[in-house]
């Protein structure tokens, strides 16, 4: 393998250590959650105990000690995915508060009547329910662009799918439930040149790669935190100021205003514009942490680990009979998904639990790719870069033992 020191890296992610009906834990679900290392469990804790207060509000020692922590953070986000500016990136509680502020300002303001918003046959539901609900309420319709066999996108018929009436393409950077990797940065010129700003769903992305928003020249970038190392209920949703400072608040309240009054309000600049209420500050915090944390390691190489994981993965699976990988994509990032001939993927789910395996089962709030592969759900193995091969290794046995215990 790599120079990637695996063995190390677990000892700093102190969940890994624990035994499961008995076994050792082998986590393969990084796509719906990853683990956290002890530096953020750490810095969280330290929040907690020493720093705790509400942002932005209070002139005394602690308010400011939490807001230059949560702004510290925001700074770390920014540098993170190369954004111009901090302000451009909004903390949101996730990826799917992320989409649902995009697509409800967004949509209010520059999507109407007949107007037709682009996204894939590959999203999230939470990168299409949102833009359908927009969809109604403006009279508007969503267009889909197709994949192939693979679980690729087929980028002439996207091409095709632009034109005058396009408001926005809305499309997922990796697939979760297939792991496709898409060419963000060629769909975002092509759009660009129809005049049409582009929506990325990063959830998938940030936590396998280095993810630069200039670079892909996309207007908007959301992920979440719990994804990339960090606790639940952080995340960002990161826009081009031109787009941000045209928009309308999603949520109002506290904290989003410049002045309140029973005739009129008016509302403070970006990011605080879209920062209605109390923000995740714990959480943000961890976020910044876990960033600082990706830092510190080598992160070409813990990539390339993944890397080498999926493809021993794929090799070990591919060469079982009676399974069929769904999601062959040239370039794919971090998941697995299969399904076993003649056995529903939650009680391959559940034997493997039993060896202290944890895959998910289920549709990955993907219906349109479960439809589009004729399969009610598949089972999913996703890798992070504390995964070994001896892990892979026993998912493969255990997967074998699924087969033969249903033969
Ligand atoms: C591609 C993709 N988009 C969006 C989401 C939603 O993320 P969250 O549940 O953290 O808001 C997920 C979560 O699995 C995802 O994989």
């Amino acid at each position: 393998m790599s120079n990637w020191d695996v063995e190390k890296i677990r000892k700093d992610f102190p969940v890994l250590s624990q035994t499961v009906n008995g076994k050792p834990l082998v986590y393969l679900d990084n796509a719906a959650s990853a683990q956290v290392p002890q530096v953020v469990i750490e810095r969280g804790a330290k929040y907690l105990r020493e720093e705790h207060s509400n942002v932005h509000r209070g002139v005394h020692y602690l308010s400011q000690t939490a807001t230059t922590a949560y702004e510290a953070a925001r700074e770390k986000v920014k540098r993170f995915i190369n954004a111009k500016e901090a302000a451009e990136c909004i903390f949101v509680r996730g990826c799917t508060e992320g989409v649902n502020l995009i697509a409800s300002s967004y949509g209010r303001k520059f999507i109407g009547e007949g107007d037709e918003i682009l996204i894939s046959e590959m999203e999230h539901h939470s990168n299409i329910i949102p833009w359908q609900i927009v969809a109604e309420e403006r009279g508007a319709r969503i267009r889909v662009i197709p994949m192939n066999e693979r679980g690729e996108l087929i980028i002439d018929e996207y091409e095709n799918l632009l034109g005058r009436r396009t408001k926005i393409v809305a499309v997922t950077h990796v697939s979760n439930s297939l792991g496709t990797v898409n060419p963000i940065k060629e769909m975002t010129a092509t759009a660009h040149k129809f005049g049409v700003p582009v929506f990325v769903d990063g959830a998938q992305s940030v936590p396998h790669f280095p993810v630069d928003v200039q670079d892909l020249d996309c207007d908007f970038f959301t992920f979440s935190g719990h994804k990339m190392y960090a606790p639940t209920g952080s995340g960002v949703v990161y826009g081009k100021r031109e787009w941000l400072d045209k928009m309308p608040p999603y949520q109002t309240g506290g904290g989003m205003i410049r002045t309140v009054s029973f005739e009129k309000s008016t509302f403070a600049p970006i990011p605080e514009k879209f920062e209605a209420g109390t923000p995740a500050i714990a959480a943000n915090i961890g976020l910044g942490a876990a960033i600082d944390y990706l830092n510190s390691i080598d992160f070409a190489a813990a990539a390339a680990h993944e890397h080498e994981l999926l493809d021993y993965a794929t090799k070990r699976l591919s060469d079982i009979p009676g399974i069929k990988l769904i999601g062959t994509a040239e370039n794919k990032a971090s998941v697995l998904a299969f399904t076993i001939e003649g056995v529903h993927p939650h009680d391959i789910g559940t034997i493997l639990d039993q060896d202290g395996i944890a895959i998910r089962a289920g549709h990955h709030c993907a219906q349109p790719v479960m439809k589009y592969f004729d399969v009610p759900a598949t089972a999913r193995a996703s890798f992070a870069f504390y995964n070994t091969r001896e892990e892979v290794d026993k998912l493969a046995d255990a997967v074998q033992k699924v087969i033969e215990v249903f033969a």
